[in-house]
């Protein structure tokens, strides 16, 4: 198990998702990531149900674990994340993401992923306003402010939600806890200067990274730079 305390607060770094990589060489994608300098993967979990799209689960994840020293940014897209937490982590999750929006109880599916020994974050559609996670930014690790839908890679990047970010940059600021504020959806070279600029510390990018024409290389030090 990875702990989120092992990258420093504050610290940008790219998560790339795996939703955008050749699933005929899921294996050789993980390993080409870690390659290109990323230190996480992105998991774009969807149930058919919670989003309009299915991807993959536990046992593609857990046939993946041994392959990578990644940290496993696990982001749930599901209606029951709480009762699909504990596999997901003894599958090898490092991070369980949820939805706020799902159908279980936010603060019980917080324990239930902390019990298991993973790191927790609560996700928000764009929908969704910052104050909804403000009952929670005691007890998580990480906010994740969805810049399209979820439910696809490749949308467009929604600028209406840059003042979500900057919002939530301030909660998090003034509850003094080193609590990461990723971003998801739409982010490449041309979007990443004003979500980092609004606040954004972690960046999810599939498109731009795992089909980026430069190399999966130079796009990250690109997305970072
Ligand atoms: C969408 C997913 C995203 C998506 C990102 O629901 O949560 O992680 O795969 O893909 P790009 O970077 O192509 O928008
Ligand atoms: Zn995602």
């Amino acid at each position: 198990m990875r702990n989120i305390r092992d990258f420093e607060p504050r610290r940008a770094l790219v998560s790339p998702s795996l939703l955008a990589a050749d699933f005929s060489r899921l294996g050789e994608s993980v390993k080409a990531a870690a390659e290109a300098g990323a230190t996480w993967l992105h998991w774009d979990v969807m149930d058919g149900h919670f989003v309009p799209n299915i991807s993959f689960g536990i046992p593609v994840l857990a046939a993946l674990r041994p392959c990578s020293d990644l940290f496993f940014d696990t982001h749930l897209m599901i209606s029951h994340p709480a009762r699909y937490a504990e596999p997901f982590i003894r599958a090898g999750a490092d991070l369980i993401t949820f939805h706020i929006e799902s159908e279980d109880d936010p603060a019980a599916t917080i324990e239930t992923i902390h019990r298991a020994g993973a790191a927790a974050g609560l996700s928000l559609k764009p929908g969704t306003p910052a104050s909804a996670v403000a009952p929670y930014l005691d007890r998580i690790e990480l906010v994740l402010v969805m810049t399209v839908e979820p439910g696809f890679g490749g949308q467009r990047f929604m600028a209406d939600q840059l003042p979500k970010i900057a919002e939530l940059r301030r909660q998090i600021d003034a509850s003094g806890r080193a609590v990461r504020l990723e971003v998801d959806g739409g982010i490449d070279a041309r979007t990443a200067p004003s979500v980092r600029a609004a606040g954004a510390d972690t960046l999810v990018a599939g498109t731009a990274v795992f089909r980026a024409p430069e190399g999966m290389a130079a796009a990250i030090r690109g997305l970072l730079s």
